[in-house]
């Protein structure tokens, strides 16, 4: 999001059935990771379906200012020249990561084991998120930040001249800080090693063995340890990024809860360190199935198919799942309101600190319409009184989240009244077609005057 644009507000009517075909944009995690990665390649990596949201093309953008020449070939075609691990050339403007703490996380993990210096900012939303959990690590391999009060953007990176390999426990469950450590071992000598308790979206993990890094994963007691040796010579690719999981849980939550919908939703990446929704959706009593699952570019994947679920119940979500499933809880709250009892999502403390503080968030705008929630610091609870019950008639603040305003609309699929975002414009960031996409469904949203 560029830090001065003006709001958009929508609102989404209760709709008939949503029918038809919704091919969501590529997965954002992998899209960030392929011109990442491709950056610090030797030579050219060609990448089909990236993702062109804001986010994205924020990345793109800061890999050019550190010498990669990224390409678009339209129709999400990009080449990405890479300089080589340790390549990097220092910036000579500040890097604007606009909305996203994947994008900052991931960059500065790249560059802080090399000898430059960058300054990163973003918008509202991304400067007042932590980067501690970020430049503490990378401090263990040299790398010096300095930022503003509470570790919070803008900040400069000063990149360690002779870094030293780490090993480090993450404190947090966080594929972001697990990625950031283990680019910067790319670039320091020796054996990097990252553990962490629970299982995180490993797209980097994956990735980095298709680019002929030497990284090992061992599941043990203390967790999953990834051991990254470090200085290899990584080889361009091709990847064909798969469909974001997180962004086809939009419409299959609304299929799911407006009456008589059937919706297919194709080739989504299933990585099961991603797919704690759809299982979560399945044990409610959700009509979700996967057809055709396959293996592309490294990844699983399927065919979703949702159907109107008027029999789903509450459920307890286990803590276990939060982390495949961290992206998803806005919209899974949605689908809770939807169902008949009470679905308590525990273990979710990082919710506070997404681009938006996501429990609250999400528990005022559904209160709003008539829902009730209660919430602690690290659990909220919904209580739906089943299919048509939400009120709706409520206007929801989306705090610069593109995940909530995203999920209040669908809540007006299928509420008695319509629902309104107060700024819809982050959806671009992650999902910049999600209002023709619905609406060719059958959806109902439209923008509002100012
Ligand atoms: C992401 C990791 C998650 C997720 C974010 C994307 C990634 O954040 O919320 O949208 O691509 O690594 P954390 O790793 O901080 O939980």
């Amino acid at each position: 999001m560029s830090a001065n644009a003006a709001p958009i507000p929508m609102t989404s009517a209760p709709c008939g059935p949503l029918t038809g075909v919704a091919e969501v944009p590529g997965d954002k995690s992998i899209s960030h990771r392929a011109l990442i990665l491709g950056a610090l390649a030797l030579g050219e990596t060609r990448i089909t379906g990236l993702l062109e949201g804001e986010d994205v093309i924020d990345t793109a953008r800061a890999m050019r200012a550190f010498g990669a020449e990224v390409t678009d070939h339209g129709g999400g075609e990009w080449t990405v020249r890479g300089v080589g691990v340790g390549g990097f050339a220092e910036p000579d403007q500040v890097i604007d990561c606009g909305n996203s703490g994947t994008g900052v996380r991931l960059i500065m993990g790249a560059m802080a084991t090399s000898p430059i210096v960058a300054t990163f900012t973003g918008d509202a939303s991304l400067n007042s998120r932590p980067m501690a959990r970020v430049t503490d690590p990378l401090a263990l391999f040299g790398c010096q930040a300095v930022g503003r009060s509470g570790g919070r953007l803008p900040m400069t990176l000063i990149g360690a001249a002779d870094p030293l390999p780490v090993r480090y426990v993450l404190p947090v469950p966080s594929a972001q800080v697990k990625s950031a450590v283990l680019l910067a071992g790319l670039n320091a000598p020796g054996k990097t090693v990252v553990i962490e308790g629970e299982a995180t979206r490993d797209h980097t993990e994956r990735m980095l063995t298709a680019f002929g890094a030497e990284i090992i994963v061992e599941d043990g007691a203390e967790g999953r340890t990834i051991t990254l040796t470090g200085q290899p010579e990584l080889r361009p690719q091709s990847i064909a990024v798969p469909r974001d999981p997180s962004s086809a849980a939009f419409p299959v939550c609304a299929a799911l809860i407006v009456p008589g919908s059937d919706v297919l939703v194709p080739g989504i990446g299933l990585n099961p360190t991603r797919a704690g929704l759809f299982e979560t959706l399945r044990e409610m009593g959700a009509d979700l199935t996967y057809e055709n699952l396959r293996e592309e570019g490294g990844e699983p994947v399927a065919d979703l198919r949702a159907r109107f679920s008027p029999d789903m119940r509450g459920i307890e979500v286990p803590a276990d799942r939060a982390a495949s499933m961290i992206d998803e809880y806005p919209i899974l709250s949605v689908v809770a309101a939807n169902a008949l009892g009470r679905t308590v999502m525990t273990g979710v403390g990082e919710l506070r600190v997404k681009e938006s503080d996501r429990i609250d968030a999400m528990a005022t705008g559904l209160r709003a319409c008539g829902v009730t929630v209660d919430e602690g610091e690290d659990w909220f609870a919904v209580d739906g009184a089943g299919p048509g019950s939400v009120t709706g008639a409520g206007v929801c603040a989306s705090h610069l989240d593109h995940r909530i305003a995203m999920s209040f609309l669908v809540l007006g699929m299928a509420a008695r009244q319509a629902v309104s975002v107060d700024d819809g414009g982050p959806i671009a960031t992650s999902f910049p077609v999600f209002e023709s996409l619905m609406a060719d469904l059958g959806a109902t949203i439209r923008r509002e005057p100012c």
